[in-house]
């Protein structure tokens, strides 16, 4: 059936592929026409609060009226750390705030570059300029979404400091190449993993590969608490530091309130809550059972929609043994589709019941690091030829990422934890829309 349809697809004939139902009558047309949608049962709401399970705990920190960072912070970070296979996990305010926090304790600064992936969220790269060091936009590979490490060394200066992989939609970066080059240059790493909790390449967890990694536990997150973050790392030294830092600069161990016990260093105030925790840790229970399920229906769905023809879904990095999949993303080539726009595609897979969106804008190209370069402290910390903004524009061109912005459809985590009748809805729902493409690029 499936290999039959797929030829029929092939051919261009308006049949759909997948579901032997769907090439007769109003179901064989895209919903968006008037047809049957491929899925009409809804999804796995998101965030999850399941109060038989999570609600207890919760209760008792909040009739404790201890609210501020105490034991119950300290329990979740263990839980974290512990999870993630690292010693030590500091929470924080947000995964911006870990960023933040993480490249400031390792001396990111003034003077200093830091290649990251323009395939990310804004986050990754304010926390760069933040620090006042020069973020260096290297191109992903289109295939897996991630930094490319083949196109790395080309962007290494002797100013370059770090590298800050991410592994965006919660697919992994390829970190034994970017650990090679970084040892090779002598450079510093530290992982955006907000998108990758439990995810892991040869059994060993995102955000432990480099000098530190950092989490967003932000609503929308595979593990939401509704703002929160972290860092872990087994650097304990780096780790005292980030401590003081989310602390007021007081020296670590300083107990949450106390006055005169010293301020040893530079701080801010980035401390996580006791209910935060208390959530976290209803959280995290699930989250487990959640990954395994995510990557298990998002490698069952890839196989149903490879081979329809203009849709190319996702390549793991090597020795990737799990993947997060906050997002699920293929690329959608217009050729294949009667050279139907993707907003066209994306309203036509909506109205078959699958909710989904465009993703990520080119962030090498937005005004934010024309501002950063053109603020007082920019202007005191570079000298002006560091600061022409036209040429650091040019030296950030990354074509492989703006052609991803442009081709990239995803689909949210929450649809990878329904059951499989629900992968082929969405599968059948693609094909469907590639079988009556000519007649939904004409309406
Ligand atoms: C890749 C990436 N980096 C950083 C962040 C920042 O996290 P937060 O929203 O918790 O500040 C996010 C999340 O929004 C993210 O997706």
């Amino acid at each position: 059936m499936k290999a039959a349809g797929m030829a029929a697809a092939g051919a261009g004939l308006t049949q759909a592929p997948f579901n032997a139902s769907a090439g007769t009558g109003s179901a064989g047309l895209p919903a968006l026409l008037g047809g049957q949608k491929a899925h009409a049962k809804g999804w796995p709401a998101w965030p999850r609060w399941i109060p038989e399970t999570d609600e207890a705990d919760l209760l008792k920190v909040l009739r404790s009226g201890i609210w501020s960072r105490a034991g119950v912070v300290s329990e979740f970070e263990r839980r974290w750390a512990e999870a993630m296979g690292a010693k030590r996990c500091l929470a924080v305010v947000n995964g911006t705030n870990a960023l933040v926090t993480a490249l400031a304790q390792l001396d990111v600064g003034a003077g200093d570059e830091v290649i990251l992936p323009p395939y990310t969220f804004i986050a990754t790269a304010q926390s760069v300029l933040m620090n006042g060091a020069i973020p260096v936009f290297c191109d992903v590979d289109p295939a897996t979404y991630q930094l490319d490490p083949k196109k790395i060394e080309a962007k290494i200066t002797p100013k370059t400091r770090a590298i800050l992989p991410v592994h965006i939609l919660g697919l992994p970066a390829d970190m034994t190449a970017i650990m090679a080059i970084a040892k090779k240059h002598n450079l510093l790493v530290v992982e955006d993993a907000c998108q990758a909790w439990m995810a892991e390449i040869n059994g060993k967890k995102c955000g432990t590969f480099g000098n530190a990694g950092c989490y967003s536990f932000q609503n929308s997150k595979n593990m939401a608490i509704g703002e929160g973050g972290a860092i872990v790392s087994d650097d304990e030294a780096f780790m005292d530091r980030c401590y003081s830092y989310h602390n007021y600069g007081n020296a670590y161990g300083t107990a949450v309130g106390a006055v005169g016990a010293g301020t040893a260093m530079l701080g801010t105030k980035l401390r996580y809550t006791e209910y935060q925790a208390a959530m976290g840790l209803a959280q995290l229970a699930r989250l487990g059972p959640e990954s395994a399920l995510r990557h298990a229906n998002a490698e069952y769905l890839k196989g149903k929609i490879k081979d329809i023809p203009g849709i190319a879904p996702y390549t793991l990095s090597p020795g990737v043994t799990r993947a997060a999949f906050h997002l699920l993303p293929f690329r959608y080539n217009k050729a294949a589709f009667h050279n139907m726009p993707r907003a066209t595609f994306l309203k036509a897979l909506s109205a078959e019941g699958v909710p989904c969106s465009s993703g990520y804008a080119p962030l090498n190209k937005m005004a934010y690091v024309k501002h950063a370069f053109s603020t007082k402290n920019f202007r005191r910390m570079y000298a002006p030829a560091e600061l022409d903004y036209a040429a650091w524009l040019e030296r950030s061109q990354c074509p492989e990422n703006d052609r991803l912005c442009e081709e990239a459809v995803w689909l949210s985590q929450n649809l990878l934890l329904a059951d499989r009748a629900a992968m082929d809805d969405i599968a059948n729902a693609i094909a469907k829309i590639h079988a009556g493409a000519e007649k939904l690029a004409k309406a």
